[in-house]
Parts: C-alpha cells; sequence; structure tokens
C-alpha cells in the first residue's frame, strides 16, 4: 500500500469518527508531517456553531501535539459530489506548516479525486518571520 493509499485510509477512519449532527457533513483528514508521521483528524462540531473545527484542524492539532513540525502532505476526505478543499481557514492554518508546493490531494469514499499544492489554493499568502516560541 503507497503512503497516499495510507492516508487515505486514516482520513476515512477519522471521518467515521466525526461530530457533525449540525451539518450532517462529515470529514477526515490526514497530515503527513517531516519526520515521516501520519496524523489523523475529524470535524468536531458544537451546539454554538461558530465553536466547531474543520477535520484539517482537528489533524494538525494532532501533529503539533506529538512534536512534530513540518506538514508534507495533506488528505481530505469527504462524500459528496463537490471536491472537499480545504476552508480560507484551515488554508491559512496549513500554511503556518507546510510550504506552496506541498501536495493537498482531495479524495472521496472511493479514492483519490485530485491533487493540488497548498500554493493553488492559498496564493500569495500572508506571512512574516518570527522566532519559532
Ligand atoms: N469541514 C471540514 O472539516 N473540512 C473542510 O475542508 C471543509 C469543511 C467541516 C466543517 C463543518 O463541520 C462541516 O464540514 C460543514 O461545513
Amino acid at each position: 500500500m503507497s503512503d497516499l493509499d495510507e492516508m487515505i485510509r486514516l482520513a476515512k477512519a477519522a471521518r467515521e469518527n466525526a461530530h457533525a449532527p449540525y451539518s450532517g457533513f462529515r470529514v477526515g483528514a490526514c497530515l503527513r508531517s517531516g519526520d515521516g508521521r501520519l496524523f489523523a483528524g475529524c470535524n468536531v462540531e458544537n451546539v454554538s456553531y461558530p465553536e466547531g473545527q474543520c477535520a484539517e484542524t482537528s489533524a494538525l492539532g494532532a501533529l503539533v501535539t506529538a512534536g512534530a513540525f513540518e506538514v508534507t502532505e495533506v488528505v481530505v476526505l469527504a462524500e459528496g459530489e463537490r471536491l472537499c478543499t480545504p476552508c480560507g481557514g484551515c488554508r491559512q492554518r496549513l500554511a503556518e506548516f507546510a510550504t506552496s508546493e506541498t501536495p493537498v490531494h482531495i479524495a472521496g469514499p472511493e479514492g483519490l479525486r485530485r491533487s493540488f499544492t497548498l500554493g493553488e489554493l492559498l496564493p500569495e499568502a500572508f506571512f512574516f518571520e518570527r522566532g519559532r516560541a
């Protein structure tokens, strides 16, 4: 099984645990860190709607919590006809740990649908140099 297949498998499994009673839209994500580890996440909604978080954000929290820093590959998986590309906020959050060349793969339950780079999804991203806290 290729690394991408494994990432898709993990995103799909994470999606099964999504807490999405308000939208009914379940999403899974998987991130590969610079040291090769894989981190999955699902969307976690809240009765106070703006307090929910996306699958990408959950996965990013797991990656950073585990001591990883770079994000070198991203998978986002959901059902439905439309590609489930990351929302604007998640594009910015991913950009904190990735580069404009980082692949972002969009998948459905059947497998890979389309691949982008983060730079295609978030051109001219805001950034400024600062020390790591
Ligand atoms: N959502 C994600 O988890 N990731 C995306 O890339 C797009 C949207 C979630 C947020 C919310 O829980 C639900 O999908 C419907 O917007």
